[in-house]
């Protein structure tokens, strides 16, 4: 989603009985990262599953720009022969990274240890969020980062031509600071030391050892660190990408809250920094069990199943739970929406530099549709109106958030009256075939005028 694509308003109306099976894509965060990996390879890395949105597109155009060869073959897989640790060519033309936070934040991590110039641009809601929090660390190995006003976007990186390793104790619970500063220790010699209070999900450290680098995690009493030794040699894989367990979300939930529903959402990525949201809803009465677990590329997957919970209560969610469901709180602020009593979400002030203020964008929509919200600056609550006692009738604005226009479009398929919001179009950056996914479990989304 360039921002200036034509907006697409899009409505929803009240559904029961979903039934069927919701094929997700693959996983965002595990796709970006296969297609880095295997550019810092040398060799062919072969993707089965790679999600095809906006966002991991524009990092499969990167890495082009970079050197790599990245392509799409007949029987869906991709393979991207890489120019491996160190060897990033310097692109031609700026790098536009979309919508794409974890994009821009990774790919800047991996170049910025390698003696070349590049420049990063997004979309509108990307060119707003804060890149300090990454160009500070990568300085420190000797990069030369170049931004607008407060450290925004556009940005150019002058590669450091021999860094120097760091120790770096993250200043917010970021997996994005955390992968930025890993890769960019990749091309540096001796050992970069990366320190999180609250652990982050865990894709990089799997799939760098995946891959041969060595690293080494350890938790101790003042957090989470890991560990990674410079100039390893990377041999390309072959990944299966679990499908996204922050889609799996939305046909989860809306089974959550429709009548009469039954969704199976198979082979879903479980990994324990990602899942949770779904501790979360079985915490609030909600019917979701697992089935089929197994391990799939280093990673738990299992079969969710989910069936319409009437009875579902609001909870005081844990705030050390954030950071295993920060892409969340969007679509669990719609199941509290159909629970009985208050859910409180406490320590979330990163949703305020989300692909939107999430906080704000769903505080604004949910009381258009009749709902109470109460905010502060990290925390929000949302008032149940138990499982039949939402109005709807809003128009939502989806501030380029494919999120927001996802958790807008559940709210309606539950609401007493549908739901509108004013642009579906971000939707395609992480989950392209939502709207006909959904439509087969018995959503019912129209096309609309504004
Ligand atoms: C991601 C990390 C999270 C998440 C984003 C994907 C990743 O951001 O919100 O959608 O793949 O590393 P932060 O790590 O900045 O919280």
């Amino acid at each position: 989603m360039s921002g200036l694509d034509k907006p697409i308003p899009m409505s929803s109306k009240r559904v029961t009985n979903l039934r069927g099976q919701a094929k997700v894509p693959g996983d965002k965060s595990i796709s970006h990262r296969s297609l880095i990996l295997g550019a810092l390879s040398v060799g062919q890395t072969k993707i089965h599953g790679l999600l095809e949105g906006q966002d991991v597109i524009d990092t499969a155009k990167a890495m082009s720009s970079f050197g790599a060869l990245v392509e799409k073959h007949e029987n869906g897989y991709w393979t991207v022969d890489g120019f491996g640790v160190g060897g990033f060519a310097e692109p031609e033309k700026v790098i536009d990274c979309g919508n794409s936070g974890t994009g821009v934040r990774l790919i800047m991590g991996a170049m910025s240890t390698t003696n070349i110039t590049a420049t990063f641009t997004g979309d509108a809601s990307l060119n707003r969020r804060p890149m300090a929090r990454i160009t500070e660390p990568l300085n420190l190995f000797g990069a030369k980062t170049y931004g607008r006003r407060h450290g925004k976007l556009p940005i150019t990186v002058v590669g450091a031509a021999s860094a120097v390793p760091i120790t770096y104790q993250t200043p917010v619970a970021s997996a994005q600071i955390k992968s930025s500063i890993l890769f960019a220790g990749l091309n540096t010699a001796g050992e970069t030391i990366v320190i999180e209070k609250e652990k982050t999900r865990d894709h990089t450290e799997r799939m760098l050892q995946g891959f041969g680098a060595e690293v080494e995690t350890e938790t101790t009493s003042t957090g989470h660190m890991v560990r990674i030794k410079g100039y390893p040699e990377l041999l390309p894989q072959e990944i299966k990408v679990p499908r996204d367990p922050s889609s799996a979300a939305f046909p989860v939930c809306a089974a959550l809250i429709t009548e009469g529903s039954d969704v199976l959402v198979p082979n879903i990525g479980l990994n324990p920094t990602r899942s949770g949201l779904f501790e979360t809803l079985r915490e609030m009465n909600a019917n979701i069990t697992f089935e089929n677990e197994s391990f799939q590329g280093g990673e738990p997957v299992a079969d969710i199943r989910a069936k319409f919970s009437p009875n579902m209560i609001g909870i005081d969610v844990p705030p050390e739970r954030a950071a295993s469901m920060i892409d969340e709180y969007p679509i669990l602020s719609v199941v509290a929406s159909f629970a009985k009593g208050k859910t409180l979400m406490r320590e979330v002030n990163e949703l305020r530099v989300k692909e939107s203020d999430r906080i704000d964008a769903m505080a604004k929509g949910l009381r258009s549709n009749g709902l109470s919200i109460e905010e502060g600056e990290d925390w929000w609550s949302v008032e149940g109106r138990e499982i039949d006692g939402v109005k709807g009738g809003g128009l939502c604005e989806t501030f380029l958030d494919h999120r927001i226009a996802m958790s807008f479009l559940i709210l309606g398929m539950a609401s007493k009256s549908s739901v509108k919001i004013d642009d579906s179009s971000p939707i395609t950056t992480s989950f392209p075939i939502f709207e006909s996914l959904m439509a087969e479990l018995g959503a019912n989304f129209q096309k609309s005028e504004l």
